[in-house]
């Protein structure tokens, strides 16, 4: 495995799984902002009853674990034919639900850093990656790893730690609307060159919502006082991602060049038959992957 860090960090094995702490250089920003959105309708909670894309059962959940699965289900798309090791960064890796996921055959393959803000140093063993290393252990799902380990990291605070192509995939699960406005092109350009090349970074997000077009779910009738975070407008977010170096599927091309923050029936069809196509999952998640180019 390629080096994950671009220096050294401090590290202690907390539960039998090794830990790495990259302090804050700046005060933390709040997670908690509460930017007064337009969210009359159609947020991402909300239960509902969706096919998993990942495996074809009848689950009954929000919109937020419909994207996440997306995500699953395009990298399992990918790697289950990927011969040799495989590196990916889970950021914003919450209780290791991704890693939880990924199928023993192919985890075996895989080096696996798990990333969060919420780490043993700030939180103890109430921290969301401590108790996921339990879940794991407890499923009997921990060793199957080539190796896993896992990051006390704030994107919002501490210097960007992880080495240039050290990850063939990034998966990220409603954790980038937590990227500070100021941040995110930073953030963007980051994840770019940790990226080997050819790599992709898998996103579910949630975005300031756009009252138009189709979605696959009009689920989730919170309002704002449950919005916290740094929500982007979707085609600002995809112009970032090119200013960043990132190619972007037709989908997503038509979105950026049409000024539209909503699909299509036509786009959702095509998005629900092809798993790494770009799709609305509601008013405001939506499922998006960036690509490396080779070159
Ligand atoms: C909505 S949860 C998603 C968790 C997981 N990806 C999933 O799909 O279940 C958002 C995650 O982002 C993490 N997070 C929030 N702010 C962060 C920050 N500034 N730096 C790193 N992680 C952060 C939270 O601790 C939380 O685990």
């Amino acid at each position: 495995m390629s080096r994950v860090f671009k220096e050294q960090f401090p590290t202690e094995v907390v539960n039998g799984v090794k830990y790495t702490r990259v302090e804050n250089i700046k005060a933390p920003h709040s997670p908690f902002i509460n930017k007064n959105y337009d969210f009359e309708e159609g947020f991402y909670r909300g239960e509902f009853d969706f096919v998993s894309p990942i495996d074809g059962t009848l689950e009954n959940s929000t919109p937020e674990t419909y994207s996440r699965h997306k995500v699953i289900a395009a990298l399992q798309d990918y790697i289950k034919d990927k011969e040799g090791e495989t590196a990916i960064l889970d950021l914003g890796a919450g209780t290791l639900d991704i890693a939880r996921t990924i199928p023993a055959s192919m985890a075996s393959r895989i080096n696996l850093v798990n990333s969060d803000i919420s780490g043993p140093w700030s939180i103890g063993e109430e921290a969301s990656t401590v108790r996921g290393i339990e879940k794991l252990r407890e499923r009997g799902l921990l060793d199957n790893f080539a190796s896993i380990e896992n990051v006390e990291y704030d994107f919002n605070a501490a210097e960007w730690p992880f080495a240039e192509d050290a990850f063939d995939y990034v998966v990220t699960n409603l954790v980038l609307c937590h990227v500070a406005y100021e941040s995110k092109l930073e953030v963007l350009k980051a994840l770019f060159s940790i990226l080997s090349p050819g790599g992709k970074v898998l996103i579910g997000d949630v975005f300031q919502k756009d009252e138009s077009g189709v979605r696959f779910t009009e689920a989730g009738l919170r309002g704002p006082e449950e919005c916290w975070g740094y929500l982007s407008v979707f085609t600002e977010f995809l112009e970032m991602c090119r200013e960043a170096g990132f190619e972007i599927d037709g989908t997503a091309l038509n979105n950026l060049n049409e000024g539209r923050n909503y699909q299509v029936q036509e786009e959702l069809d095509y998005a629900k038959e092809h798993p790494h196509a770009t799709m609305a999952i509601n008013k405001a998640v939506w499922f998006i992957e960036l690509h490396k180019g080779e070159g």
